[in-house]
């Protein structure tokens, strides 16, 4: 069933009563730059097909269920945050209240079709949606921007994951067909056709909701920038460095900072090199690009686990063009880019060989690159 018609449905069994409006937002792979977005970096993500729904109706306070497990949570939008889900919400009413684009209260029902905990955005959809559904609900069309920024700062600033702006740009400003290569140093967008389907393999590890190693890996990277400034003053992001500087680099930093500034050096170069590549048609080179940005983020900016490094490296075995670990990492999904006549079988052998390794079978399904955030009709009324 479609996120759409959950969150509805969800909503009627909750509330005894109709959503007013409902909005919907993607989960996203990135396909290259991963960790590059709060480095002044490109990034080239995707949006997909599965998508969370936000269904919501005016009320004088505030009541949520979710649709995994049905359960009525009444928030109080101005107490401390709980460190559960329900504050990804708390943090979007705030931040829209912020912007003046908060209801008084609402009822909220939500339902999603992106896997959560596994590095495909489930956070940015959510808040997306949400923005975009209570936005609705207080008589406000938020701008693209505005989109952005309230979901991002419900994200960073509330709950505290040090996130960069990727998930959530993605979410509310992708086409069908296209990826988005956007430079987050200069922040220009350029859309990229995607032809065909992309393959995601979950590792079925998950990853924590709130932040932990990534807050770390980013603390580093500004360790790195402070002591780079020192002999290249004006240094604006860690993503400005060239390749030809890592000597420099290497010589002046201690470890494990040196490795951290190599990923982030390389895989801004991989990027834009793959986005170019995938403007030509050429998968071939953009799946090796792909192979390459995951033993960086394996070596180097070591966020990877055993569970991706064998299907990235079973994939190129299999005959796929290339495939990595897509998020934040520590857990999550594989991304993996194959040749359209052979797909099926590559990803029959490839969940055949985890099974084998790990005793389980990973959920593996394919996605074309999907649209961004937008207010669903509202289906007809169930008889
Ligand atoms: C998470 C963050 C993004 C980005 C990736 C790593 O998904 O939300 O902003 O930093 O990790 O590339």
């Amino acid at each position: 069933m479609s996120a759409v018609r959950l969150a509805t449905s969800q909503f009627a069994t909750s509330f005894a009563s109709r959503a007013a409006v409902v909005a919907s937002a993607p989960g996203r792979v990135n396909l290259l730059g991963e960790h590059t977005d709060y480095n002044g970096g490109p990034v080239l993500p995707v949006a997909l097909e599965r998508r969370t729904a936000v269904a919501a109706a005016p009320s004088a306070d505030w009541r949520v269920v979710s649709s995994l497990d049905g359960v009525v949570h009444e928030l109080d939008v101005n107490a401390p945050l709980r460190r559960q889900w329900t504050d990804y919400l708390v943090g979007v009413v705030r931040e829209l209240r912020s912007v003046g684009a908060a209801p008084p209260g609402a009822r909220v029902a939500i339902a999603s079709t992106v896997p959560i905990g596994a590095g495909l955005s489930s956070s940015a959809a959510l808040t997306v949606a949400a923005a975009k559904a209570l936005a609705l609900l207080a008589g406000r069309a938020l701008t693209p921007a505005d989109l952005v920024e309230v979901a991002f700062r419900a994200e960073h600033d509330q709950v505290g994951v040090r996130c960069g702006r990727m998930d959530q740009t993605i979410a509310v400003h992708a086409e069908r067909g296209t990826a988005l290569l956007i430079e987050t140093g200069v922040g220009t967008m350029r859309r990229v056709a995607v032809p065909g389907r992309l393959w995601v393999v979950e590792t079925g590890v998950a990853h924590a909701l709130t932040g932990g190693e990534l807050n770390v890996r980013r603390l580093e990277c500004e360790q790195a920038l402070a002591s780079c400034r020192r002999w290249r003053p004006g240094l604006r992001h860690l993503a400005d460095l060239s390749p030809g500087e890592l000597p420099d680099v290497a010589a002046r930093l201690p470890s494990p900072l040196i490795a951290r500034v190599r990923h982030v050096v390389t895989e801004t170069a991989r990027t834009r090199d793959a986005a170019r590549r995938l403007m030509a048609g050429d998968l071939a080179s953009v799946g090796a690009l792909l192979s390459e940005g995951h033993r960086s983020l394996r070596d180097e900016f070591c966020s990877t686990v055993p569970e991706a490094d064998f299907l990235v490296e079973q994939a190129g075995m299999r005959g796929a063009y290339g495939a990595r670990l897509t998020g934040a990492g520590w857990g999550g999904a594989v991304v993996v880019l194959a040749p359209a006549d052979r797909e099926a079988r590559i990803l029959a052998e490839l969940t055949r060989d985890f099974g084998d390794r790990f005793g389980r079978v990973p959920a593996a399904w394919g996605t074309r690159a999907a649209a961004g955030a937008r207010r669903e009709a509202l289906p007809p009324k169930e008889r």
